[in-house]
């Protein structure tokens, strides 16, 4: 376990023990990789991520929070909240026998309050690299008043070939597709299959997504709790090409299956109280 300066002197913990090899940002508290021993990488970043102190991280597990896409009034307030743009304190990181337990603080201040989300709050995140990668984003609200937040675990996953991959897990599930408008639609019962742009929000679920990847033999499971919405993202040809920070033919190597409360799941915490939302992924052959 090695802390010191990363990508574009960013600073990093780099993590090699028996099971594998992982890695996480301060800022944002970004984990950019996690290969368990014997495996491919799991977690995919782009190869044009600009690893810069006032941009998020293109890749890996981006920390939406406190809210999720643009602001809901501010529209100069940063897409996916402040979170990912922010120093997160690296409280503690142990080895247990090769398992990393690793720590995260980040607390209200001055910029956070003049941010167009004026609250008191604490968010804990721990992340855990070993056979398993688990995550753990704990908020809690440090305030006299209530308060509102959305809070997305925005995982890339490193994918063999997008229109070779099916996801289950989300069969019969109602969603909003982003690409047609928000319009409401259910889910069918087969394996979820990307032909073009796909950006959903799968509504009132808790279940257990799986990702099929006949190209690198494997499946990648991603079970949660504390969650209520599930994302799914593949931006295709036209949107890559539009985003500086992604590579142009990119996009068939990298799937977004992201652990999130969003929208009507938006989590409302009374003082005092506190909301831990997990998410703890595998890999298996197929
Ligand atoms: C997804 C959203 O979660 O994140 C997409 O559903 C968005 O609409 C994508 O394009 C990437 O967002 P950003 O801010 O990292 O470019």
């Amino acid at each position: 376990m090695r802390l010191g300066p990363g990508r574009n002197s960013l600073e990093r913990l780099a993590i090699a023990t028996a099971r594998g090899n992982a890695e996480v940002y301060l800022h944002g508290a970004h984990v950019t990789a996690w290969q368990p021993s014997g495996a491919d990488p799991v977690i995919w970043v782009s190869g044009d991520s600009q690893f810069h102190p006032d941009k998020p991280i293109r890749g890996g597990v981006p920390i939406c929070f406190p809210w999720f896409a643009a602001h809901a009034t501010d529209a100069s307030a940063p897409m996916h909240g402040f979170a990912r743009l922010r120093g997160w304190t690296l409280a503690s990181a142990e080895d247990r026998n090769g398992e990393v337990q690793v720590r995260f603080l980040l607390t209200d201040d001055d910029t956070s309050r003049r941010s167009s989300w004026p609250h008191r709050f604490q968010a804990e995140y721990r992340v855990t690299f070993g056979d398993r990668l688990g995550m753990a984003l704990d908020v809690a609200n440090t305030g006299d008043a209530p308060l509102t937040f959305e809070a997305v675990l925005h995982t890339y996953f490193a994918v063999g070939n997008i229109r070779e991959v099916g996801v289950t897990g989300l069969a019969a599930t109602e969603y909003l597709d982003k690409v047609d408008g928000f319009t409401r639609k259910r889910e069918g019962d087969a394996p979820i299959r990307f032909t073009g742009e796909t950006d959903r929000i799968y509504l009132d679920t808790e279940s257990t997504c799986t990702i099929h990847d006949p190209e690198l033999r494997r499946r990648i499971e991603v079970v949660k709790t504390g969650s209520l919405s599930t994302v799914v993202w593949n931006p295709w040809i036209d949107k890559a090409r539009a985003m500086p920070d992604f590579g142009d033919d990119e996009w068939p190597s990298m799937l977004c299956i992201e652990t999130a409360n969003v929208r009507d799941a938006a989590v409302r915490l009374e003082p005092a109280s506190h909301h831990t939302m997990t998410a703890v992924i595998g890999v298996g052959a197929l």
